[in-house]
């Protein structure tokens, strides 16, 4: 199995409940080192860009919303299978069937405000570090 790199957003749901420490917990536990981490608040310009994948989906201005009403914790996760584990960890989107122990079944509130978002593929893992993070921000 490869070493690998995903990007991991918690979101303004979790930083408002000061879960960031309980999330990373999980994070540090399962293996995944946290290689890069930032506190930011998004523009709705930034937010929008990066969720721009989803810009026709009927929930996408209430998703914008959402990510801009409060401070997220950006973050560059490294491990085996970084991506993979990193779902695993998170669970589903939807808390209502993400499986108990999940970051998501632990912590989300709703399908929205799920707590946490992590890169589907490695392809779109690198495209989204880079996003977020310059080279010498990210130190392994
Ligand atoms: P995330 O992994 O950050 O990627 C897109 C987000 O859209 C997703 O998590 C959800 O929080 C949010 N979202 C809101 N409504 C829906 C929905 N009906 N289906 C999928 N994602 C949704």
């Amino acid at each position: 199995m490869a070493v690998e790199r995903t990007l991991s957003i918690i979101k303004p749901d979790a930083t408002n409940r000061n879960l960031t420490g309980a999330i990373n917990a999980k994070f540090e536990a399962a293996g995944l080192r946290i290689v890069a981490q930032k506190r930011i608040w998004m523009s709705r310009a930034h937010a929008k860009e990066f969720y721009k994948v989803h810009a026709h989906r009927p929930f996408f201005n209430d998703l914008v919303d959402f990510m801009v009403s409060g401070p997220v914790v950006v973050q560059v996760l490294e491990g085996e299978n970084a991506v993979a584990k990193n779902r695993e960890l998170m669970g589903a989107t939807d808390p209502k069937k993400a499986a108990s122990g999940t970051i998501r079944a632990m912590f989300a509130e709703s399908i929205e405000a799920n707590s946490v978002h992590g890169s589907d593929s490695p392809e779109n893992a690198a495209i989204e570090i880079a996003y977020f993070f310059a080279g010498y921000e990210i130190v392994g």
